[in-house]
């Protein structure tokens, strides 16, 4: 197949690549097999039919590092944070998946929407219910999406209903890593998926490392989200040096390891991140929705942290991909405009050395950088992603011997007029600052539509 349209794609986290006139060749394994412009790509491929989809545009499938399946019907609850919100609306919508027709409706609902958004690889955790993750694991396999999917394991400070035994936990993980991390020729994956330090003991924790590793398989967990969970995992583990050094002592940590939130963070704990090779996920608004902070992203990409972008549904109020890239980009222009308000202030305190305001500066994290621009954030929620997820070399760009995952987007959709810029750094801030739930044409994962509308 030869595909005609325009082709966007990340090059780099400051550069976009594009051709207006492009041609895309997709193998029968699902591979792209050729692109470039569409004279040129013609020309190397005279007999391939051609499929001329202009006026739409091809992207590359979009990588959800970060969400939770069972919470979509609980999205939006709002006026709590973390802790709170967890027991009293997110606790009793993952009790529900006790009950086999329910998950499978839900895991149903779930995939198409993402997929209808943009979402080609989606990072789900599931409930601690091991019935309910083969069930979505089952759909996930039907309908076609990328996916690496966990159950949640929590042997402790969860309600009775989805509390589980240190040993049956760690069993039932391995046999749904056994049935299904792999399949589908790498399509399908297993993350070993301790909730948070505080609903696992230690015990849990190194089982899940220990298992990660004798499989290859992922590790995802959350990390330094909010303030009171900071402060419970301090009183819970006293012997750890700090949050991230919890999962450290648990060997939980290493270069398939996705850790969800990350918001405060000591530079020890970033180092450590770092020398392990972790991946942090950003969930800009989750962490507005729950009022847990915002993370200093610029500064972090700088210091070479390894960062994807999550919707982190339920508290992300939105499936779509597109919205969390207009999210992090809001999130990191709020946090610079705050930076710029502080620093005035700290100027007009009296009677402070400059020594002393340097370090208040440093402290409070007051150097502002420039925020994250629209092809900074689809760099997250494109190659960033498939870096984090160790297929950098073959996911998330419109290249030859990538895997065949795109989308094919109506970008009039995100116009006032229905018109399209020449300057696709515009359409793509349209795309993500205006993101239309028509946008979606169709979505390709290893050159299978699995969507269309
Ligand atoms: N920390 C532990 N569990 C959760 C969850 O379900 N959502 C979020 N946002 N943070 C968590
Ligand atoms: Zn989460």
């Amino acid at each position: 197949m030869l595909i005609r349209a325009s082709l966007l794609s990340s090059a780099s986290p400051q550069e976009l690549h594009f051709e207006a006139d492009g041609g895309l060749v997709v193998d029968g394994q699902g591979t792209i097999a050729d692109a470039g412009a569409f004279a040129a790509v013609r020309a190397r491929h005279p007999d391939l039919a051609v499929e001329d989809l202009r006026p739409f545009w091809i992207l590359p499938g979009l990588v959800d590092l970060h969400a939770h399946l069972p919470q979509y019907e609980a999205v939006a609850a709002d006026g709590l944070e973390l802790l709170a919100w967890l027991e009293r609306h997110i606790f009793p919508a993952e009790a529900r998946f006790s009950d086999g027709a329910h998950a499978q409706a839900a895991a149903r609902r779930y995939l198409q929407d993402a997929l209808s958004l943009g979402t080609t690889t989606a990072v789900l955790y599931t409930t601690t219910h091991a019935e309910a993750t083969d069930t979505i694991f089952r759909e996930a396999e039907a309908c076609g999406i990328r996916a690496v999917i966990g159950k949640t394991m929590m042997d402790r400070h969860a309600p009775e209903a989805l509390l589980e035994d240190t040993a049956t936990s760690i069993k039932e993980s391995e046999v749904l890593c056994r049935a299904w991390h792999g399949r589908d020729g790498g399509r399908l994956s297993y993350a070993f998926t301790p909730r948070f330090a505080p609903c696992c003991s230690s015990e849990l924790m190194a089982g899940a490392g220990r298992l990660a590793r004798d499989y290859g398989a992922f590790i995802q967990t959350h990390l330094a989200e909010n303030l009171q969970e900071l402060e419970w995992v301090r009183r819970l583990f006293p012997e750890a040096a700090s949050y991230t050094d919890v999962y450290r002592r648990c060997d939980l940590l290493g270069p398939r390891t996705l850790l969800g939130h990350g918001i405060h963070l000591q530079p020890s704990e970033r180092r450590l991140l770092r020398d392990q090779g972790c991946s942090l996920v950003h969930c800009p608004s989750s962490n507005a929705f729950l009022q847990s902070g915002t993370m200093p992203l610029r500064a972090w990409l700088e210091e070479g942290l390894s960062v994807g972008l999550g919707t982190d549904v339920g508290a992300g109020p939105s499936l779509s991909m597109f919205r969390e890239m207009g999210e992090a980009c809001t999130a990191s222009k709020l946090r610079r405009a705050a930076q710029h308000v502080q620093s005035a202030r700290l100027r007009e305190v009296g009677g402070l050395t400059e020594d002393q305001r340097l370090r208040l500066s440093e402290a409070l994290d007051l150097d502002p950088r420039p925020a994250l621009d629209a092809p900074g954030a689809f760099y997250l929620a494109t190659r960033g992603g498939a870096m984090a997820l160790g297929l950098g070399d073959r996911l998330g760009a419109l290249e030859a011997g990538f895997e065949a995952d795109f989308l094919v987007v109506d970008v009039r959709c995100s116009d006032p007029f229905g018109r399209v810029s020449a300057d696709p750094a515009q359409v793509l801030s349209r795309l993500i600052y205006r993101s239309d739930p028509r946008l979606v044409q169709a979505a390709y994962v290893r050159g299978r539509r699995c969507f269309h509308r």
